[in-house]
């Protein structure tokens, strides 16, 4: 396995199915082992967090290690120290480094001059440890998601990037449903990806659903272009109702009520957001083991 887990596609297909597999196990069982006994785990976040922070500091006290949240406010990173002397000094001391940052090359810098991995707990670019728990949670509801079709409704963001590695790694087709002036303009159609600027044709015959807030952290200016652009892609019941019989909902959380996703969608029977935020820690805790035991 790869050292650094800046992205999806750094693991394997199999990689990814084991770390799935061993993710269920560890749910199913004692929550407490020592397989990270006297490790340590530094989290560097640039960025706000709820599930990434907790889930991670979560993980290394069930596994017999501990952990602490750095925030670049409190560091000298925060005062000009530069990146290169950071990553060095915390990689001689810690046995992982996950980090939060504003620009996906923060991590590549860390990942350059660290002597020990690094995890990528979300950048402007990507967001795998998301869909490592998203994978999870597909597999416990559904089993393979191989030749499945998986519906993505709203931004192309850092969630959906990482959704679109996974579709070519594990061969889902991906139906990305997003106003078309806000998808990349390099993407183009293939077996794994089919572009939609209609919601409904996205989501038909999907067996898993998911979306994001319109306004990532860091597109806050684009607010008005955006609620504006994206009204017409929310995630509603009737939406649901076009998809496979067997659909499930997934949100990365946070979410917000009446933008992306309707409060009923939250409450149906068909979303697994609350299974899908649980299996963060899981999914992290196999991760962890893999990289740090
Ligand atoms: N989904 C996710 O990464 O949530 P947080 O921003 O709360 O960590
Ligand atoms: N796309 C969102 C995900 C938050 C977990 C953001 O980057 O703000």
């Amino acid at each position: 396995m790869s050292k650094h887990f800046l992205n999806l596609k750094d693991l394997t297909k199999t990689e990814i199915l084991d770390l799935v597999k061993q993710a269920i196990d560890l749910k199913g069982s004692e929550k407490n082992s020592d397989y990270l006994h006297g490790k340590y785990l530094a989290l560097i976040f640039e960025k706000s967090s709820t599930r990434t922070r907790v889930s991670f500091e979560v993980a290394m006290s069930q596994l017999g290690g501990t952990a602490s949240f750095l925030s670049t406010k409190d560091l000298q990173l925060g005062r000009g120290e530069p990146l290169e002397d950071t990553a060095k000094v915390i990689s001689s001391m810690a046995d992982g480094i996950v980090l939060r940052t504003i620009n996906h090359s923060t991590i590549e810098i860390f990942a350059e001059n660290s002597s020990v991995p690094i995890i990528n707990g979300l950048s402007d670019l990507s967001h795998p440890c998301q869909l490592l728990a998203d994978l999870t949670t597909y597999q416990e509801e559904n089993g393979d998601i191989e030749g499945k079709a998986v519906a993505w409704i709203g931004d192309y963001n850092n969630v959906c990037h990482t959704y679109l590695e996974a579709a070519k790694i594990l061969d889902f087709e991906l139906r990305i449903g997003c106003p078309n002036q806000f998808l990349p303009s390099h993407l183009k159609e293939n077996k794994n990806l089919k572009i939609f600027d209609n919601p409904n044709q996205a989501a038909s015959g999907a067996s898993l659903i998911s979306t994001d807030v319109w306004v990532s952290m860091g597109d806050e200016e684009e607010i008005d272009e955006r609620t504006k652009a994206f009204s017409k892609f929310q995630v509603t019941t009737e939406l649901l109702d076009e998809a496979d019989e067997n659909v499930i909902f997934l949100h990365c959380l946070p979410a917000i009520r009446g933008q992306e996703v309707t409060s009923e969608v939250m409450e149906d029977e068909r979303s697994k957001v609350w299974q899908q935020a649980e299996n963060r820690l899981h999914a992290q805790k196999a991760l962890l083991i893999s990289l740090l035991g």
